[in-house]
This record gives structure tokens, sequence and C-alpha cells, in this order.
């Protein structure tokens, strides 16, 4: 008895100096082993709404943290107006409890000496301070000094993606306005059903004019539009911008027209974009929206091992597989929280499929392993926002598609699933019994975000799309009579660097 006792507390002894080592070993950062990297550290070249880079912690035997570093960092940004006053600048950390953190900085003023100071307990972290010589901007500053082309290679941006090269293809690389302007909106100028804008830019300005009843969803293309057209010259463009859900340009058409549409599928040419809502993401990002690409990243309460292994979905009515989901869950209760929040196309129904629950914060999904990207009236744009939170997404087969889907890979970044959901109880199923391989699937996937789908390859993305554009646009561009002028929306003063100076490309 007494022996046994003594084992046992010679034993937790030494269980308590383990753990305590082991503690010390892999959760406090070695300030010169950690790395710092992303867009926000080259301020100058890369001029964003809210910047942002990313620590990962590293100790000192050189491996990678894994648990929250919360209060570890000390992070100062500053610099100097031209008024030799502080610069405005706002910063934001986000913790993603795995090791890592976002830092974002939003930026008011013209910049200069502007210094990024990262410190572990008093110790400079990577090549930390960071010290950037040119001045800085705010990114409502208009200094579109650069070419399109030399922005490009300024932002380090990947190569031109296969989606934009495949979706000119169809045009055989040539697009005469001319010919095709009188056509499509001969086609779509259907009021109740086509919300169509067209729009020109002209020396750098942009012009538009919307065909349809509802058409507010140009705020949406006005402000990336303008947003580039700030940063860079643009070269002269003329193209369509289809508003609604659904792709225009069906293949079952007598032409083939080039539109460009938020949503693609096997049975359209539509040209894709980034969708609006991950755009807008991008664009206010540390503003008016909450939700992006970083934020999700950072709201996570709890990371895989936390989180219950049930498959949760929130949404509305507006595909009638949502119904059958229902349906499904209440088959195999053990394995969903599923409900609807809204009923609008299936009114009819709700007695059967309600009823409709409370909305759940976007953050509060992660609570669980598994997500379903499932079609709403299309392709469910929230597919990205679903892969940055690092659960595991399943995935319904499905004709629409995003600027993106054609870079994922099934069962590497997400699990396939039947459109009918037939064989999603075997799936999840499968996820559960095999634990290891989902994480990995579903940290691949928000690796993938991170390598893909970050504020920076949004912009990207578009400078490509109308890059290729020019290239291929072979009638003359010009302002017709009843477009109207969009206009930057503030003005702010900024003496832009080399205002008078040539582009040097
Ligand atoms: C630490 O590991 C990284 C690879 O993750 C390697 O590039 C680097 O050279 C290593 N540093 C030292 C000091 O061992
Ligand atoms: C379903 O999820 C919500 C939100 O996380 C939670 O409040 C509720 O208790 C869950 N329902 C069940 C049956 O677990």
């Amino acid at each position: 008895m007494q022996i046994n006792r003594k084992k046992a507390k010679l034993k937790h002894f030494f269980t308590f100096l383990f753990f305590s080592f082991n503690a010390v070993d892999s959760t406090i950062p070695n300030a010169k082993l950690s790395k710092v990297w992303g867009p926000g550290l080259v301020p100058h070249n890369i001029v964003m709404p809210a910047r942002y880079f990313f620590i990962q912690g590293v100790d000192e035997h050189n491996n990678s943290i894994s648990s929250s570093l919360e209060k570890e960092f000390d992070i100062i940004i500053e610099g100097k107006t031209e008024q030799d006053k502080p610069c405005r600048i706002w910063s934001n950390i986000l913790d993603r409890k795995d090791g890592s953190l976002i830092v974002r900085y939003k930026v008011y003023d013209t910049c200069s000496s502007v210094i990024i100071s990262i410190k572990h307990k008093n110790q400079h972290v990577a090549e930390s301070p960071y010290k950037i010589d040119e001045k800085i901007y705010s990114d409502e500053c208009n200094c579109p000094q650069k070419s399109l082309t030399h922005l490009l290679d300024l932002w380090e941006c990947p190569e031109i993606p296969k989606q934009i090269l495949n979706d000119f293809n169809v045009f055989d690389n040539k697009i005469n306005w001319n010919e095709l302007r009188p056509k499509i909106v001969s086609q779509f100028d259907k009021p109740h059903s086509v919300s169509l804008c067209h729009y020109i830019i002209k020396n750098n300005k942009l012009y538009r004019k919307c065909y349809g009843k509802y058409v507010g969803f140009h705020m949406f293309s006005d402000s990336i539009l303008l947003s580039l057209i700030r940063k860079a010259t643009i070269p002269d463009l003329e193209f369509f911008v289809n508003l609604g859900d659904w792709p225009l340009s069906l293949k079952d058409m007598p032409e083939k027209y080039p539109i460009f549409s938020w949503c693609g599928s096997t049975e359209s040419n539509d040209i894709i974009m980034p969708t609006y809502e991950l755009t807008e993401a991008s664009l206010e990002n540390m503003g008016r929206v909450m939700l992006d690409m970083l934020s999700v990243q950072g709201n996570v309460e709890a990371l895989w091992d936390k989180r219950e292994a049930k498959l949760f979905w929130r949404g509305r009515d507006s595909n009638r597989h949502r119904l059958n989901l229902i349906s499904l869950s209440r088959e195999f209760p053990e394995l969903f929280n599923v409900s609807l929040t809204n009923f609008f196309f299936y009114r009819d129904e709700e007695d059967v499929y309600g009823p409709k629950t409370d909305h759940v914060s976007f953050f509060r999904f992660f609570d669980y392993k598994y997500q379903l990207a499932i079609d709403g009236t299309v392709a469910a744009y929230r597919m990205p926002f679903l892969l940055a939170g690092g659960s595991l997404v399943f995935k319904p087969q499905s004709k629409y598609y995003e600027h993106f889907y054609g870079d994922l890979e099934a069962n590497t970044h997400y699990i396939p699933v039947k459109t009918d959901l037939s064989d999603l109880v075997e799936k999840i199923n499968w996820a559960k019994s095999h634990d290891n391989e989902a994480k990995v699937i579903a940290q691949n996937g928000q690796k993938f975000v991170n390598e893909n789908l970050l504020p920076k390859h949004i912009f990207c993305y578009h400078m490509h799309l109308l890059n290729q554009l020019s290239k291929v646009i072979v009638s003359e561009v010009n302002i017709l009579n009843d477009m109207e002028l969009v206009n930057q929306k503030k003005d702010i003063p900024c003496s832009c660097l080399g205002a008078n100076q040539k582009d040097e490309l």
C-alpha cells in the first residue's frame, strides 16, 4: 500500500516533469526561428484595404508550434504623415489557435518611415523590424501610375489561372464588340428576368449602363473595378457583367456571348469572376463585412479534435435537395445538426420540413467537424468560407461552379457526394471512422484557401481577367452616349509618388 502510494507519487512527479518540459518546448516561440511572411510586409508595393501578414511560432528545436500564441507577440506598426504626425494605422491580430497568427492593419494616411516591429519578450522576431523606406498609401488614394502588367508583377501574382484561359478560349481569344454588343443587348434586355451591366473603361475612367429592373448589385462590380482603377492604369476595355444568380450565356443559344458572371455552369459559356461575396469580403476586410477569409480563421472556437463529429448546416430552402437533407437528418439524428432558417421557395412545406430555426453565427459552424456546401439557387457561395474554417467539407456534385473549383481536388480538399445526397451518410460514417484522414483533408482545404483565396489572390484574379480581356478585344473601345460615369466614392488628397513620372515599364 505504502509502496504503491510512493510509486504513484513518483510516477506523478515524472509525469509532471515530462509534461512541463514538453509544454516548455512546444509552446514557447523562439524569436529568431519563428516565421513571418505575407503581402502586408511590402505595403509600398501591395496596396489593399486591409494589409495582412502571418506569424508562425517555431520553438527552440525548430519545430512549428501548434497551440495558441495569442499573448506571445508584441506587434507595433507605425509611421509618419507628411505633416510629421503619427500615422493613423489600425491593426488587429487574429489567433488561429494552431501556432500561427494573422496580423491585419488598415492605413488611413499617406505614411513614410513605416516600421513593422514584431517582438517576443523584447526580442525581435524573424527579420523584424521591417523598415519600409518608400511612402505607403491608403487604399483610398487614387494613384494609378503603374500599368496593369506592372501591378501584376509588383504583387507577385501567380500565373494566369487556367480557368481564365479556358473561358476566353471559348471565344477563340477574339472579341469584337461591334458585332456582339447589339446581339447581347437584344438577347438579354429582359428587364424582369435579366440584370446586366455594360461597362467601358476608357482613359482609366469607368462608365456603365445597366439593363434590368433590379441592378443594385452593380455596387459590387463597381467597387472592385474602381479599386483596380485607383491602383493601376487599366487598358481601355469593354465588357458585360451579369448581376443575376444564373449564368446567362447558355450553350444552346444561337451565339456564344462573352458575359462575366459570378457563377459558372457546365451548360454555359459565361466568363467567371470571383463571386461578389468573396470579392466584397476582400475589399471590406476589417471594414463593414465581418465574414472574410481571414476572420473565419481567427474566430473558430476550437481546433479539429475538440469539434463535434456531426454535420452542421443552416440555410434557406432555395433548393429541393436542401429539404432532402432535413429528411435525412431525421433518419440519422446522431450524424446531423441541420435546419432551415427560412422558407420562401417551398413555403407550403414548412409543416413538413420546419420548424425554421434562428440564424447561427457562421463562426459557430466550426464547432462541428463536418460541413456541407450544398447548392442554393446556384453554387453555394459559402464554399470558400467553409474551407477556411478548417472543418471537413462535403460537396454535392453540381453543374455550377465558382472561379476556383477547377483547382480543387476531390478527396484531397473536400469529400464529393452525390447530388441527391444518397451517399452522404455513408461518407460521414467513413469520416467518423477515419478521423486522421478526415482531418488531413480538412487541413488541405484550409491550406488551399490560404494559398489561393485570400484577398491578394482575389485581386490578382481580377487583374488577370482584365489583362487577358485587353488582349482579346479586337474592336475599338469608345464610350457610348447613354453611359454614366462611375466616380470614386471618396476623393481623398494623396500626393502620389511619381505622379509626373512615366511608368517604368
Ligand atoms: C529550421 O527549419 C526550416 C525548415 O522548416 C529550415 O529551413 C531552417 O534552416 C531551420 N533552421 C535551423 C536554424 O535549423
Ligand atoms: C444544434 O446546434 C445548435 C448550435 O450549435 C445547438 O444550440 C443545438 O443544441 C444543437 N442541437 C442538437 C440536437 O445537438
